[in-house]
């Protein structure tokens, strides 16, 4: 933890069906809860974000899962900055290695999304992580300062959200030890320091099957500001028996 807001956001992925946005109504619902200590987010598809706006009914925020670089125009199957702040999200992911991986998306792409994403008055989450081969290779860290150095360049210090999400971490039931969480985190706060200066206030999140049974003890290692919660954050229970672990609502700290 460091003296930042914690931000807990929930990333769908290509999962959802207008019934589902029952379980934003039911987090949404329980923000007198954890509002005035944890901001939270959920980012469902873009077809879905309409309904989730109204769901959430200012209670958490919506966020979106990419946005185009480019302004309006003709790119047929491509969503702006400016339409995702227009329909009501106030954050976007960018970078995921799913993109990374499915899209090619590479750092330099992923820097113009996150710019155009704060030029429309979004949040970028911006996603980075080493693949398994390189952590067993001993260059997690050297990967992440890379990644970082890269797919933050230009950008402006706020807004802006860091998620430090390890690949083999994603959606496998395996998490990094916290010390090896402590040490990434450490590493990007330094980046963060080398690129924005001190006191910059960007919060760096960890993801990876963050789950109910082991949110608790990942919010507490120092450095970690917030989570990016995939598959626990489908159903309202899971994900706010996640926020409800965190030591900020759990023990008042
Ligand atoms: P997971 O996904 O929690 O399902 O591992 C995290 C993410 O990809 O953001």
């Amino acid at each position: 933890m460091t003296g930042l807001k914690p931000l807990i956001a929930g990333n769908w992925k290509m999962f959802g069906r207008r019934a589902d946005i029952a379980e934003i109504s039911a987090v949404a619902q329980a923000a007198h809860e954890f509002a005035a200590a944890l901001e939270v987010a959920v980012c469902p598809p873009a077809g879905l974000l309409s309904l989730a706006v109204a769901a959430a009914d200012g209670q958490i925020a919506v966020g979106a899962q990419t946005v185009d670089a480019r302004a309006d125009g003709p790119h047929t199957g491509d969503i702006s900055a400016a339409m995702l702040a227009d329909l009501g999200a106030r954050f976007v992911i960018v970078g995921h290695s799913e993109r990374r991986a499915d899209h090619g998306e590479t750092d330099m792409a992923v820097a113009a999304k996150a710019a155009a994403a704060q030029a429309a008055g979004l949040t970028p989450i911006v996603c980075v992580g080493e693949s398994l081969a390189q952590r067993q290779a001993g260059q997690a860290e050297a990967v992440v300062r890379q990644q970082m150095q890269a797919s933050l360049a230009g950008l402006a210090r706020q807004p802006l959200v860091l998620a430090y999400e390890p690949i083999w971490a994603i959606g496998t039931g395996l998490t990094p030890s916290g010390e090896e969480i402590a040490a990434i985190h450490a590493c990007a706060g330094a980046c963060l320091d080398e690129q924005f200066g001190p006191n910059h206030g960007v919060r760096v999140l960890y993801g990876g099957s963050v789950k109910p049974g082991n949110a608790g003890a990942i919010f507490k290692i120092a450095g970690v500001d917030g989570a990016l919660v995939g598959g626990a954050s489908l159903k309202a229970s899971d994900f706010l028996a996640i926020l409800r672990a965190h030591p900020v609502i759990a023990t008042g700290m």
